[in-house]
């Protein structure tokens, strides 16, 4: 019975050991179940992807699931974070995957015995998206070893490209940050967003996470996609077997004109795709 907070508390073998089996899985070459655990899922942040691809993972591996609903909750008599991931535990179930806006949520659960699986904490790591985004990236080149990775956009408020930074680097890949000033920090080594497009062999675009408070005063949604965003003209200076992600939700027609969002070069929906795999990877490791 393992958590999963970071994939940085993980080593190379253990996360070679996922991909591994999350393709095995997509191919239908894995035999494992979680029959007769339950499972809850308790975001308390808003998700699509991240929830219910872990929802059809859990189904797919036979697990009940129990959805945790924020708004309907007793949170709104004032009930704490930590005092409802105790309830959970004090019910029985096997495991917990949780979201919270808080960056670190977790370290206010050091005494949960419950399996925590971390689904997105804040500004600070997201290790589930992280692993589907090696999946797709592996998929695509057959290696990590000097693989070049442009990240671009909202840096500062993503915690997709803090963990993905630390983790890909740690793989051999050479990451780079791009975008507006206001939204960089000293993740990875910074270069000009069109020389990043033109010389990386994964461009993955950010979202402005307005959620999080990020806003520029100074451009429209149409001047950041001009100065910033991924448009038809910036796709075709890309290398030829260059590839376009993003975590999504994607905004389109600010970080992602709408056409490149499925052209060919684009990889998003099969970063989705592939998040149920390594969903199953993730749940397999947690309860073996
Ligand atoms: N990529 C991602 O975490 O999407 P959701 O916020 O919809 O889960």
């Amino acid at each position: 019975m393992k958590n999963l907070l970071s994939l940085n508390d993980l080593t190379n073998d253990e996360i070679f050991k996922m991909l591994d089996d999350a393709i095995k899985f997509r191919n239908g070459e894995l035999d494992f179940s979680l029959k007769g655990k339950v499972i809850a899922n308790c975001f308390f942040e808003s998700s699509t992807r991240t929830q219910y691809s872990f929802n059809t993972a859990e189904l797919r591996l036979d697990a009940k699931v129990i959805t945790f609903n924020p708004q309907s909750s007793s949170l709104n008599k004032g009930e704490t974070f930590y005092d409802t991931i105790k309830t959970f535990e004090s019910f029985g179930v096997d495991g917990i995957v949780i979201r919270d806006k808080k960056t670190r949520y977790y370290d206010e659960l050091k005494n949960i015995k419950t399996v925590i699986i971390n689904a997105g904490d804040g500004t600070g790591d997201h290790p589930s998206q992280n692993l589907l985004d090696l999946l797709t990236i592996y998929d695509e080149f057959k290696t990590f070893d000097g693989v070049k990775v442009l990240i671009a956009g909202d840096i500062k408020h993503s915690r997709v490209a803090h963990g993905n930074v630390k983790i890909m680097e740690r793989l051999g890949m050479k990451c780079y940050i791009s975008g507006p000033k206001e939204f960089m920090d000293n993740t990875a080594e910074y270069i000009d967003f069109d020389e990043g497009v033109k010389s990386c062999d994964v461009v993955m675009m950010l979202r402005i996470q307005r959620e999080r408070d990020a806003h520029l005063e100074t451009l429209t949604d149409s001047q950041y996609l001009e100065k910033y965003g991924l448009n038809l003209e910036r796709v075709n200076k890309m290398k030829p077997n260059a590839i376009i992600m993003h975590p999504a939700p994607f905004n389109r027609n600010v970080e992602l004109a709408d056409e490149v969002i499925e052209c060919s070069k684009s990889r998003i929906f099969k970063q989705i795709e592939n998040g149920v795999f390594a969903r199953m990877a993730i749940l397999k490791r947690s309860f073996e």
